[in-house]
């Protein structure tokens, strides 16, 4: 009896020793014989998920989920028992057991409380967590994707984790969709998804229920028609992907960046960033954005425009279905033409612009087809209500096709796409007819524009006065009298901004609308109530410089306009706050587009020689031209900036000579310039003129010719930078070489051959051998006999970085003396 006792203890230890085999702190992998307790992880190879029990927010509910290891601000990526929450996790254990099931599982009482769901059996079943952030399930030996068990990626909860596919898998009939915690302490799935939809053609939709609440618009090959700020980027590469197998959308991490695409409970799909020098998540994109983006919101053919009040209104040549409903605020019936169509008759179809694509859900389309073909197409079928190009991407190409009435269209101005909408071919007429009209009436309506135009300057002026007066009479104020005073004298009328209307068209300064960091401090991009776009810099705090400076320096620049400068629109100074307001120039910096190898192919060879031309020119205004010489100090492909039509500007200008003197601290490196454009002459001495501009010019001519930095530049043959590269290929008669492969320059060679010649001249070592500006203006247009180039001025990197780091102190120095050149 004894002995037996004995040996059945002796038992019991063993299987308690082996049942007991915990997860070691370093494992990614679970095997039959693990098991995961509360207050255990499990990491991934990496380093970078770890798996293990977790109370959301104020909860006292224990789940399984997982996060990024090392991320102090723990956001939870996935939830195992989302929807089973465990009240306590004594005797709860994960696990993996025969044949293949990764369970959550009370020990007690041997109940299963949650489980993946397994296709098959295996011999050796292994749960392992990988870096990717995917929890999968899999034979021990069988390493191949296809052939997992089940994996956490096929069951996302909220979070879409870099290269997970959100979408469809039509052979297994599998979808992944996402779907928000019911609030931030409960992770149960509420009633509210997120889902790829590719019907007609792909966009996301947000469902609450059965009901859709909200929809991106669909895919035009950069990004969502509706969603244009979530724009190409270097930190992330997206895309969908659709054929006869799978349909999805995926996106992938370039930098080192940690991100996410998350939707929060009330329904905001967000990409998330961290930031690891604040320690905090930053909402890069959110969607929707705001009441023009619930679904339908304006019913058919109505569009959606939130500046406007109301917000919803008809298309051009649409009226309201229901016109008192659409009086009462009732827009659901939408708009219908104000001339029916007549098929039989033969239809037109006429361009919106500047609009997000409607629901593409009755909708056909084909990739090859160019856009009369897809006319032609949607002419002959009667119900076909409109058509636009598919692929942005490549500037328009392909063709979709809108079946049904056309719902969930909004204004985006810039950002917004093009569509043909079907309409009866006498609204052609009526517009031909209008047109006698119009001339008469328009001869009429300018005299009453000019009339109403000097009426409301006069207005203005005089409530310019009445301002200056009510201000100037504070104590303590009197500077914008004196300024005023100035600025009058001068015959500049710049506006002021008030602080209210720039935080407003910001969206308070949003990390949203943040387009960049310049040197002076960040920049952000602005809608006034009037619709048009603006660029605020804000000048960062520390700047020392007093108002009155400020704004006679301000006044300065505004004095220089040019068609290659970035035109100031207006100033702002309230308390510590001081503003710049530009021109918003949609195409962002060149840097940007030349830089970027997706992207670089749409600056053909005239494109760049006419943003080469541009620069030059606007560079020799800033030299000769202008009332004072002004050195700009930080040429760059990221101070200039693209319009439109790809017209270059320059920014930042004035700037230097502005508010140079009395920065410091961080930002001074931008102020002493930036390696890779500075001539040796002004990083070895601090010595600069408009030649060390010069030079600037020149490395931004070879770096816009062959697409590459001159910084960072590298070459297997040699060490030297972009210059050094460029001599030795012009030395050797192999100029062209140089040019960037993604461009066809045959039938331009002397142009381009040209231009590396101006460059290398502009940047020569000796500053008697460059050229002014106005001179490589003549260089670059007319074809004349070039003065040999000799060897440039930092043929390598290293030369520049050890010769300036020695003496930037000296540089900063001597640059505020010789910053402003009076002629
Ligand atoms: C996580 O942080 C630790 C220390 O803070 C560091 O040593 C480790 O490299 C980090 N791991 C990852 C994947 O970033
Ligand atoms: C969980 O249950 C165990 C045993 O049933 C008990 O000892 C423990 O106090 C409980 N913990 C909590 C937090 O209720
Ligand atoms: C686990 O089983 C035990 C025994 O039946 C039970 O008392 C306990 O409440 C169970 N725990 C959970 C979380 O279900
Ligand atoms: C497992 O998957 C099958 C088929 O996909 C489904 O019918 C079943 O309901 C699932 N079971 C659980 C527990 O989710
Ligand atoms: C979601 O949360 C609300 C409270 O915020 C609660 O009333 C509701 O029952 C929850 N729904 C589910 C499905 O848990
Ligand atoms: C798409 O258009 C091209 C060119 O018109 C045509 O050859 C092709 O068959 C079309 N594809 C489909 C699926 O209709
Ligand atoms: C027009 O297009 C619709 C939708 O694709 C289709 O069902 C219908 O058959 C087409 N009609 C003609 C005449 O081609």
């Amino acid at each position: 009896m004894k002995i037996s006792n004995k040996y059945s203890l002796l038992i019991f230890v063993l299987t308690f020793l082996m049942s007991i085999q915990k997860i070691s702190n370093q494992t990614d992998t679970m095997t039959t014989t693990q098991i995961l307790r509360d207050g255990e992880t499990i990491i991934s190879s990496g380093g970078i998920f770890e798996l293990g029990f977790f109370s959301p927010g104020n909860s006292k509910n224990r789940y399984v989920g997982m996060w990024y290891k090392n991320i102090t601000d723990k956001k939870v990526v996935w939830v195992a028992n989302r929807e089973i929450p465990v009240s306590n996790t004594s005797g709860v254990v994960l696990k993996v057991i025969e044949p293949g099931l990764l369970v959550l599982l009370n020990e007690s009482n041997g109940r299963i409380i949650w489980s993946s769901n397994t296709s098959r059996p295996v011999k050796i079943p292994v749960a392992v967590l990988l870096d990717s952030g995917n929890l999968v399930v899999k034979d021990a030996n069988d390493d191949d994707q296809g052939n997992y068990l089940w994996q956490s990626f096929n069951k996302p909860t909220d979070t879409l984790l870099p290269r997970m596919k959100l979408g469809w898998n039509f052979i297994t009939g599998l979808e992944v969709y996402l779907s928000p915690w019911n609030n931030s302490d409960d992770p149960s799935s509420g009633d509210s998804t997120f889902h790829f939809d590719p019907s007609g053609y792909p966009q996301l939709v947000m469902r609450r229920g059965s009901v859709v609440v909200f929809k991106t618009g669909p895919w035009n090959g950069l990004s969502y028609s509706g969603t244009p700020n979530l724009r190409k980027n270097p930190n992330f590469k997206f895309g969908i992907v659709i054929n006869k197998n799978e349909a999805y959308y995926a996106y992938e991490l370039l930098g080192s960046i940690i991100s996410m695409y998350t939707v929060n409970p009330s329904r905001v799909a967000q990409r998330l960033i961290w930031v690891s020098r604040t320690r905090g998540w930053v909402i890069q994109h959110t969607a929707p954005i705001d009441n023009c983006d619930t679904y339908k919101v304006c019913g058919a053919y109505g569009s959606c425009n939130i500046v406007n009040s109301p917000i919803c209104g008809c298309l051009d040549r649409f009226l309201p279905k229901d016109p008192k409903g659409w009086d009462r605020a009732d827009w659901s019936a939408g708009c219908v033409r104000r001339t029916s169509l007549n098929c039989q008759n033969g239809d037109i179809f006429l361009k919106y612009s500047g609009i997000k694509l409607p629901d593409t859900q009755y909708s056909w389309f084909n990739e090859s087809m160019k856009l009369d073909e897809c006319k032609v197409a949607c002419l002959k079928n009667c119900s076909c209500m409109a058509y636009s190009p598919l692929d942005m991407s490549t500037g328009g190409s392909g063709c979709l096709l809108w079946f049904k009435d056309l719902v969930n269209i909004r204004e985006l101005s810039k950002a917004g796409q093009d569509i043909y909408i079907r309409m009866a071919s006498s609204e052609l007429e009526l517009q031909g007819k209008n047109k006698k009209v119009l001339e008469v009436s328009l001869s009429l309506s300018i005299g009453i524009f000019l009339l109403g135009l000097i009426l409301m300057l006069y207005l203005r002026r005089r409530k310019k006065r009445n301002h200056r007066f009510r201000t100037g009479s504070r104590p303590g104020d009197n500077y914008i009298d004196r300024d005023n005073k100035k600025s009058r004298d001068e015959d500049i009328e710049l506006p002021l901004f008030d602080l209210y209307t720039l935080t407003k068209a910001t969206n308070h300064f949003s990390i949203n609308n943040k387009l960049g960091e310049g040197g002076y401090g960040p920049v952000y991009k602005g809608l006034l109530k009037e619709g048009q776009d603006i660029a605020v810099k804000r000048l960062s705090r520390d700047s020392l410089q007093g108002r009155d400076e400020f704004k006679s320096e301000v006044i300065c620049i505004a004095k220089h306009q040019h068609r290659n400068l970035v035109k100031l629109l207006g100033c702002c100074i309230e308390g510590e706050e001081k503003m710049l307001i530009y021109e918003y120039m949609p195409n962002g910096s060149l840097d940007l587009i030349l830089y970027d190898p997706m992207q670089s192919a749409v600056l053909d060879w005239p494109k760049r020689f006419h943003i080469i031309n541009g620069i030059a020119r606007g560079l020799m205004y800033l030299h000769q031209d202008s009332r004072l010489r002004i050195i700009h100090r930080d040429l760059k492909a990221s101070n200039i900036l693209l319009d439109s039509n790809m017209i270059p500007k320059i920014s930042d200008f004035g700037l230097a000579r502005c508010f140079g003197g009395n920065e410091t601290g961080a930002n001074t490196s931008h102020v002493v310039g930036t390696y890779g454009y500075m001539s040796p002459e002004y990083a070895i001495d601090g010595h600069f003129s408009v030649k060390s501009d010069v030079y600037s010019f020149g490395v931004l001519v070879l770096e816009i010719v062959s697409g590459k930095r001159n910084r960072g530049f590298s070459h297997r043959d040699h060490h030297h930078n972009l210059l050094g590269h460029a001599w030795i290929l012009y030395k050797e008669g192999r100029s062209l070489e140089l040019v960037d492969a993604c461009i066809d320059v045959s039938g331009y060679l002397s142009e381009v051959l040209r231009s590396i010649h101006v460059g290398l001249l502009c940047v020569q070592q000796s500053l008697q051998d460059r050229p002014g500006m106005s001179a490589a203006v003549l260089m670059l247009g007319i074809e004349s006999l070039l003065p040999q180039a000799r060897q440039p001025g930092f043929f390598t990197e290293r030369d520049a970085e050890s010769s300036s780091s020695t003496n930037t102190a000296k540089s900063e120095n001597q640059m505020t003396i010789s910053m402003l050149e009076a002629r």
